[in-house]
């Protein structure tokens, strides 16, 4: 359904036939073990045990792999799919590139359990420069990343990696499929955390990994299998549900983040104002070629912990939490959680509220937080 429009291909994505009597989208089934042909076994029907089948989970693979372009396999979190990839491809004695200024907690895993086993571990700023690729099995990056928000040319570095006999797996959490396709720009591999704007609601954790390469796809699936690090047949329809509103929250999010974004860039009170869709942002220039759209969240700094707590109390429809893609404008102090961000800097991540209620909010919220110190 690629010619459709991203609207209609969110609505339909993954739907079984229009059967009479039956629902545009089954419920969960719930099950452990399911009947089995007495006869037959397992080879009698699709789903024999849970852990590897599951027939809400599979609608759910369905619709994400087509969004993304690829087969697709879900995993209980972002934080699984990552971690499930990183040790299904990497061996002792292989190196990985990983980026500098990404989720932390890849960068916590890759040194508290990939270097321990054997794997060597470069870290890479997202715009580079990157090293040579030779020797190198697999490149993974954060485009956008995650928080700074800095963007790398898939493509070209799909070319350098396949030179060098590299794999290469972009993080498109941020982006969502819709606002990305790293498959088409030349990746091997995606991997995302379905629980931000992919499915929105703040509500489920959920990650994937989507591959046109079906060795990888079966290494993954092999790798789940054998973990059991599978999403909840509830968590996978809710995550289901969620995906038809996808362009349509998308769309606010990102009209909302440009006009906050404007507002931002002309307050002296906050510094270092990143958006990808800013014509002045670093990242504008291959942001506004590769991506089909700007993601809802931007980041920036309002100098102090004090100042920050000052904003998002006087905030009206801004609140404090971690994550972001959802329905909700949520701010978050990185530096709380450990990641070497500064003490000032936040992810601000809109929601689908009317524009112009957020700008107002965001303007007087910033008057009564008061100068920098
Ligand atoms: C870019 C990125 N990748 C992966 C993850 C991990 O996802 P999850 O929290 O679903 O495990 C996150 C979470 O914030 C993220 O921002």
């Amino acid at each position: 359904m690629s010619e459709l429009g991203d609207g209609t291909r969110c609505v339909h994505a993954g739907l079984p036939e229009p059967a009479p009597g039956q629902p545009f989208l089954p419920g969960p089934v719930f099950a452990a073990p399911y009947h089995l042909d007495p006869w037959q076994g397992p080879a009698g029907a699709a789903n024999g045990y849970g852990r590897p089948d599951n027939p809400t989970r599979r609608l759910l693979e369905a619709a994400v792999g087509e969004l993304e372009g690829g087969d697709c396999r879900v995993f209980a979190s972002g934080q699984a799919a990552i971690t499930g990839l990183l040790l299904t491809v990497l061996r002792p004695g292989d190196t990985v590139l990983l980026p500098a200024d990404g989720y932390f907690p890849v960068r916590a895993f890759a040194t508290d359990t990939l270097e321990p086993m054997g794997v060597r571990v470069v870290f890479v700023p997202t715009v580079g420069p990157y090293p040579t690729l030779e020797g190198v099995r697999l490149v993974l990056v954060e485009t956008p990343a995650n928080p700074g928000l800095d963007v790398v040319d898939v493509a070209a570095l799909a070319d350098l990696a396949h030179a060098a006999g590299a794999l290469l797996a972009v993080d498109n959490t941020t982006a969502t499929p819709l606002g990305q396709r790293p498959l088409d720009l030349g990746a091997d591999l995606v991997v995302a955390s379905g629980t931000k704007a992919l499915t929105g609601h703040s509500d489920l954790l959920l990650g994937y990994v989507a591959s046109r390469s079906a060795e990888l796809i079966e290494a993954v699936t092999l790798w789940r299998n054998a973990t059991g690090a599978v999403p909840g047949a509830f968590d996978a329809w809710l995550a289901h549900r969620s995906l038809a509103t996808m362009d349509l929250r998308l769309g606010r999010q990102s009209a909302n983040a440009e006009a906050i974004a404007a507002l931002l860039a002309g307050r002296a009170d906050v510094t270092g104002l990143r958006w990808p869709g800013r014509p002045e942002d670093p990242a504008y220039p291959v942001a506004s070629t590769q991506m089909r759209r700007m993601p809802g969240v931007l980041s920036f700094d309002l100098g102090d912990a004090d100042r920050v707590a000052r904003f998002i109390d006087a905030a009206r429809l801004v609140v404090a939490a971690t994550s972001f893609g959802g329905l909700h404008t949520t701010v978050d102090r990185r530096a709380q959680w450990g990641d070497d961000t500064s003490a000032g800097f936040v992810r601000l991540s809109c929601g689908v509220e009317d524009t112009a209620d957020l700008v107002a909010d965001i303007a007087a919220a910033l008057d009564a937080a008061g100068p920098i110190n």
